[in-house]
């Protein structure tokens, strides 16, 4: 998979003096079933996660409070996505290697997620991803 097949979501926006309200439904914004959510959140200063892929999983990454950076691997280019609008999603497809990092403004991260956990779908070594990826 590239980092081509990624992309930037644009989610509805409904603002006014009142407040924001953004959603992403199944089929409209997010391109798969959606079976798991997780998010990060009380990150410190300088805390870098991910660091791995997944083989199958799909998500949908949504910065909801704050700003951070995700930089996407495919094996053999990069591409920086600068995640601080809560209604800018971006779709993470499988074999991606991700880093996340520079979390400010008490970041809140919330994804989406295509499978229930299962630690048998990461790819935690980096030379081990490269070795899949360009396979
Ligand atoms: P991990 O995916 O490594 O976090 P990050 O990429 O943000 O650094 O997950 C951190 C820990 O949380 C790890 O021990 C597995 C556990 N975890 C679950 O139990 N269920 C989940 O849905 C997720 C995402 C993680």
């Amino acid at each position: 998979m590239a980092v081509n097949n990624c992309k930037l979501v644009s989610l509805p926006k409904f603002a006014d003096g009142m407040g924001a309200l953004s959603f992403a439904e199944c089929g409209s914004h997010v391109p798969f079933e959606i079976r798991r959510i997780y998010y990060l959140y009380d990150i410190p200063k300088g805390a870098k996660r991910g660091a791995h892929a997944h083989k199958c999983l799909q998500q949908l990454i949504i910065p909801i409070h704050g700003s951070f950076v995700i930089q996407l691997d495919d094996g053999f280019a990069r591409s920086n996505f600068s995640m601080g609008c809560p209604d800018k999603a971006l779709y993470v497809c499988p074999m991606i290697w991700r880093d996340m990092s520079d979390f400010i403004g008490d970041a809140v991260c919330l994804v989406l997620a295509s499978e229930l956990y299962d630690e048998d779908d990461y790819i935690r070594n980096y030379d081990e991803f490269l070795r899949l990826a360009r396979d």
